[in-house]
């Protein structure tokens, strides 16, 4: 979960370079070495992409830029009529805006050892659609919770095409190399209850069915953040093959809940990373105590805070590997 990125001196380095976050991202050369870089420093069983659940909005034509220090900002669409701008005519080309994305995923595959797998990724349709209506980061998601419950069938239009969209995005890195995907619906917490099911769990079912109309086989794992009890929903009517939990889904409910229908990915609050020491382990301990004898992928329930020492994270590694060797 964001394994790359600005608590690494060496991704600094790379970033200062390339200039801005977006560049990087379409850099295959340079996405590239940054995906790599903490597998060479910590020796993770898996690489996630370098890349940004944001490409998609901008493959679709919406303005995307990063501020430094502020985050994401997007010219905001507000109702279907704004959504005259979008098309998913470069998505579905081969030689659209996101081939440098593709690009990068066959070379990373090529450059990472036999047994590191390759995660792609993609934002869910919620998540995405939150920052293509709020117009970046937002603390109360107001607009996209209004057009949302007040216009279904408007907002569904949006939704609609980010499906497809996320369908072309992921079939694409798979056919380039990933060897398994992650769906982040990192927002999925904040719908009331009868609405998650039509804005979290049927797009995700949909992507879902049509990545596995190219891709049959391919894992893929759902990440609905601050779903709640409505992850058990989630999981049996969304066809994903494991679930990310965050950091705050006790896992003993986990355990008896999901883990007995399918691997379970987390959930270490990053939090405990950034502090490190006894602390951390005894945190990670939790974790394996309650989840260590079913399926599941040790990781953070979010991603690295900026300010973690990397030898947190070594030290972390060292932990889980000598518990699970
Ligand atoms: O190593 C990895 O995990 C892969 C890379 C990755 C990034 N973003 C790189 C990134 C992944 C998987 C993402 C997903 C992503 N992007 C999500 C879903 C996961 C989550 O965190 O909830 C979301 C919501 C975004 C949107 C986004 N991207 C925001 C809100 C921000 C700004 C926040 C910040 O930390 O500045 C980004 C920027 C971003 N994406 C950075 C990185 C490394 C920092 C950019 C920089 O280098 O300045």
């Amino acid at each position: 979960m964001r394994q790359a990125g600005r608590y690494l001196a060496e991704y600094r380095k790379i970033r200062a370079e390339v200039g801005s976050f977006l560049d990087l991202c379409y850099s295959p050369e340079h996405a590239t070495e940054v995906t790599l870089q903490p597998i060479r420093r910590f020796g993770f069983d898996a690489a996630i992409l370098f890349s940004d659940i944001l490409v998609v909005p901008h493959g679709l034509g919406q303005e995307v830029r990063f501020v430094e220090g502020e985050g994401p900002k997007l010219s905001p669409i507000r109702n279907a009529a704004e959504m005259s701008g979008l098309s998913l005519t470069g998505m579905q080309s081969t030689s659209g805006p996101l081939e440098p994305v593709y690009e990068a995923v066959g070379r990373i595959r090529e450059a990472l050892p036999a047994e590191t797998a390759l995660i792609g990724f993609a934002g869910a349709p919620w998540t995405v659609a939150a920052y293509m209506v709020e117009g970046g980061t937002s603390r109360d998601f107001h607009a996209i919770k209004s057009w949302a419950l007040t216009d279904p069938d408007g907002f569904g239009q949006l939704i609609d095409m980010l499906v497809a969209a996320t369908v072309e995005h992921l079939s694409r890195q798979v056919s380039a190399g990933a060897d398994a995907v992650q769906i982040f619906d990192s927002h999925a917490g904040v719908l009331p209850d009868g609405a998650f099911e039509k804005w979290i769990i049927e797009p995700t079912a949909r992507i879902v069915a049509g990545l596995r109309g190219t891709h049959p086989d391919v894992p893929i794992i759902g990440f609905p953040r601050g779903a709640g009890l409505r992850y058990a929903d989630y999981v049996a009517k969304t066809g994903i093959t494991a679930v990310g939990l965050d950091s705050v889904v006790p896992v003993t409910w986990a355990r008896d809940a999901l883990q007995s229908k399918l691997p379970v990915q987390g959930n270490l609050d990053p939090v405990y990373l950034l502090a490190g020491g006894t602390k951390m382990l005894d945190a990670a301990d939790r974790i394996l105590d309650a989840l260590g004898d079913g399926p599941m992928i040790f990781n953070l329930g979010h991603g690295v805070i900026k300010e973690t020492p990397p030898e947190h994270v070594t030290a972390l590694v060292e932990h889980v590997r000598a518990r699970t060797a």
